[in-house]
């Protein structure tokens, strides 16, 4: 136990410590060689949909949210920007758009990844790109539609124009591209995807092998090449260990994607462990967050796990959560391609608990260490379970050796994300006086739960604005036309979950409208898709009741869907295992037949019925849900006027197709019964502490 308790002045600091935690000096030395090189840390849009939100933000805003992402020296200053090449289809929080929806068309300016690479190099020129796709359109999927390895060519072809676009179209050089997210690789397509780059001027794109876990390294260990196509090794949620055969590639080890957890400072707390650690215990180089940004609706899947939250583009409201600094203490103060220096060396766990990390500037001369203590209980990632281990608040003492003897003081920045067992107030990324370097020797002391920089570089700023205007709900009357856009964006708000839907320009009267794309069953990601055959996209806000939706709406003349529905108090999006329920009222033009179901599948009918007959393609529609009774009006004729299943009792507003099809849609007017705001407030804490009784 505690030997003796001391006051003792580090760098100005007073602070206790404990002379029973004290312990020898840690050597940060580089005279026996370095380890690793770094790679950066980054993170990921996509998988899917997650940015959807933050493209429509009103400015100042949305360039503030980018300012805090990428903009080096202010906040994150991420290195690496990983994005989903879109699939039409599910990849989670929704559906992004693909280059090629079809074998026959091809178009780069859909979706919102181009948008978002552009204002990260934008910001930093050195960011690195990284595609990956999720989800395929079904051509690339072969005949059965589900495997797109059957012939490699296609998915070669496909992810080749991906590239081509990518640079002729946005002059975006893409720096490393993926396989398949977290599904299956095949190793004859992962050979001519390398020749196929190489063949056609893209031979600096790097292939990251495979996005899943570490299994890519026995192929590697067996097959040279497969070993000569693979660049680097990367593992989805690598619980901070590597394995063994991994090791033996000799490959650049990657957490291709990792954190997914709620971020308030818990969240914050497992980023700043797994930062640190996944070098120290895995020799990883780099960490890719999934996500970078939460901006998808509350309560779609994973809802905040992102190292910052936008979701509220028609306010302007934005959170910038605790691991937005963590990443600062290690991007701020690195580049990609400095260098770790050895375990041992710079690089450990502390004895009391806690760990450091030591990073190497090409030319030698400039040193930065990272150092957190995250408690266990305040360090807990979603995934995978984390075992047992205790910190301590202790004395450490740093000893300057080699190239380092000469440094004589070294900037230091702070955060504490939890104050013992009392609540969070938190202190992020504060810059504090330099310490004092005495022949080679610097001391601290370090409580539990803190991240400290210690660096020669004399930047690093904790960048701010003014604070964004006040949380707002969804607005309860909305109307778009959809006249304001380029044709090919995907509509703001309108959040796809599964299929794919752009603005179109159809002339005369309508001009432009939105259009589902997607004609056949993509290669899906998420399991409710590969058990419809439908597509749908969320609008609005989860906890509406009341609510009146109306729309035009027109089957295409040609590869039309069988029919279209508006919808309201739809549960759930696509990223789920079941299937949403709500009120849905279908619309079967060519049967000219209607239907009210309690689910998307249409197979809890609550209603059916002939429709009036029209003699226009456009017809509008209006659902009106109040209380336990629906109506509806084709034309303004009314349909029917029944009673309802009482749940679900709340949901988002929805539109969709019922089979694959082209489906326009005109003129969405939305008028519910106003709720009460919903953003979810950062969670007490508290909550996540547990002190042992
Ligand atoms: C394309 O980007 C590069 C930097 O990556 C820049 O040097 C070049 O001028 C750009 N070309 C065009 C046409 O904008
Ligand atoms: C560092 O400490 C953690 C937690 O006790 C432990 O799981 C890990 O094996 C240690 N790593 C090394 C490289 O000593
Ligand atoms: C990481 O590399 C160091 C040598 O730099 C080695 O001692 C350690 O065993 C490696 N870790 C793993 C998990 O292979
Ligand atoms: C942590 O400390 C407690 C109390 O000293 C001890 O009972 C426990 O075994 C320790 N846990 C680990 C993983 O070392
Ligand atoms: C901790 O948080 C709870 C709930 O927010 C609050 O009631 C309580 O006063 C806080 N305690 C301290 C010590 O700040
Ligand atoms: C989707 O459509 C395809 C082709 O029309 C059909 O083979 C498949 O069974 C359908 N899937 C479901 C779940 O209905
Ligand atoms: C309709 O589908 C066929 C292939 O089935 C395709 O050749 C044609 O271009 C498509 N037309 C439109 C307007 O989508
Ligand atoms: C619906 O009817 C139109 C015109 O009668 C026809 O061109 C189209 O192919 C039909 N669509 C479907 C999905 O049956
Ligand atoms: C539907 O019927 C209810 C009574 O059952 C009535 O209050 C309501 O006004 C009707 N709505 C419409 C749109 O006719
Ligand atoms: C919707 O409202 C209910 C009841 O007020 C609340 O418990 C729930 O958290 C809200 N939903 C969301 C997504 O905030």
């Amino acid at each position: 136990m505690e030997s003796g308790r001391v006051f003792i002045a580090v760098a100005g600091v007073w602070a206790l410590f404990v002379t029973a935690h004290a312990a020898k000096p840690y050597p940060i030395d580089d005279s026996t060689g370095y380890g690793r090189t770094f790679d950066g840390i980054g993170g990921i849009s996509g998988g899917g949909a997650t940015s959807k939100l933050l493209v429509n933000y009103p400015q100042p805003y949305r360039d503030q949210v980018l300012d805090f992402l990428f903009k080096p020296n202010f906040g994150a200053a991420l290195q690496i920007l990983k994005v989903e090449i879109g699939g039409d289809a599910c990849s989670t929080d929704g559906s992004e758009a693909s280059h090629m929806h079809n074998s026959w068309e091809e178009n780069y300016q859909r979706g919102y990844e181009w948008w978002l690479m552009l204002e990260a190099k934008k910001r930093n020129p050195n960011i690195k790109l990284y595609g990956l796709p999720w989800a395929f359109p079904g051509w690339v999927g072969g005949p059965t539609r589900d495997n797109p390895w059957t012939d490699p060519e296609r998915p070669a072809y496909y992810v080749l124009n991906w590239l081509r676009g990518a640079k002729a179209v946005h002059n975006l050089t893409i720096d490393y591209l993926g396989i398949w997210n977290e599904r299956m690789y095949s190793i004859p397509y992962i050979k001519l995807l390398r020749k196929t780059l190489d063949d056609n001027g893209f031979s600096n794109v790097k292939i990251v092998g495979a996005d899943k876990k570490w299994e890519i390294a026995d192929d590697i260990l067996q097959d040279e090449e497969l070993g000569a196509a693979v660049e680097n090794i990367g593992c989805h949620y690598p619980g901070t260990f590597s394995d063994p055969s991994a090791m033996k590639t000799g490959k650049q080890l990657w957490a291709s994607e990792d954190y997914s957890t709620f971020n308030d400072n818990v969240g914050g707390g497992c980023w700043g462990r797994i930062l640190n650690m996944n070098y120290v215990n895995g020799n990883m180089t780099a960490t890719i967050s999934w996500n970078a940004i939460a901006s998808y609706y509350n309560p779609l899947p994973w809802f905040r796990t992102g190292l910052m939250t936008a979701v509220e583009p028609w306010t302007g409201n934005y959170a910038v959560e605790s691991p937005i600094w963590i990443t600062a203490h290690t991007t701020q103060f690195t580049e990609i391609g400095w260098r770790y220096l050895r375990h041992g060396a710079g690089v450990g766990n502390f004895t009391g608990g806690g760990s450091y990390v030591s990073l190497v500037s090409p030319d030698g001369k400039d040193l930065t260490i990272v150092i957190e203590t995250m408690s266990h209980d305040h360090s807990i990632c979603v995934r995978p379970p984390l075992e047992p281990y205790n910190v301590t608040k202790q004395r450490v003492t740093f000893q300057l050796k080699g190239s380092f003897a000469s440094i004589t003081s070294l900037n230091m920045w702070y955060s504490r994300l939890f104050n013992g067992a009392v609540n969070v107030t938190g202190t992020m990324f504060e810059r504090q006086a330099p310490l004092k370097v005495v022949n080679g020797m610097v001391q601290l002391d370090v409580a539990v739960d803190e991240a400290i920089t210690l660096t020669t570089v004399s930047g690093g700023q904790k960048g701010s604005y003014p604070p964004p205007p006040s949380s707002q709900p969804f607005p309860s009357t909305y109307n778009d036309d959809f006249e304001g856009y380029p044709e090919h964006m995907e509509p703001n708000n309108l959040a796809q979950q599964t299929g794919s839907f752009e603005i179109i320009d159809v002339g005369s009267p309508h001009n432009k409208v939105v259009r589902q794309m997607v004609l056949s069953q993509p290669v899906h990601w998420c399991k409710a898709e590969g058990r419809t055959n439908r597509s749908i996209n969320l609008i609005g806000n989860y906890n509406w009741t009341d609510v009146t939706v109306q729309m035009d709406a027109k089957v295409g003349e040609v590869n039309g869907s069988s029919g279209y529905f508006v919808a309201a108090r739809v549960d759930r999006g696509g990223g789920e295992s079941d299937q949403a329920e709500g009120i849905f009222l279908y619309i079967f033009p060519n049967k000219s037949k209607y239907h009210l179901s309690g689910d998307f599948e249409h197979k809890k009918g609550i209603t059916e019925g002939e429709l009036p007959s029209s003699n226009s393609d456009w017809n509008n529609v209006m659902l009106t849900v109040q209380g336990g009774t629906a109506s509806g009006t084709y034309n303004n004729q009314k349909l029917f006027n029944v009673s309802i299943p009482a749940n679900p009792k709340y949901g988002f507003v929805a539109i969709g197709t019922d089979s694959w099809g082209i489906v326009d849609y005109d003129n969405l007017m939305i008028k519910a019964k106003p709720v009460a705001n919903l953003r979810q407030k950062p969670k007490d804490n508290t909550l996540y502490y547990k002190p042992k009784a």
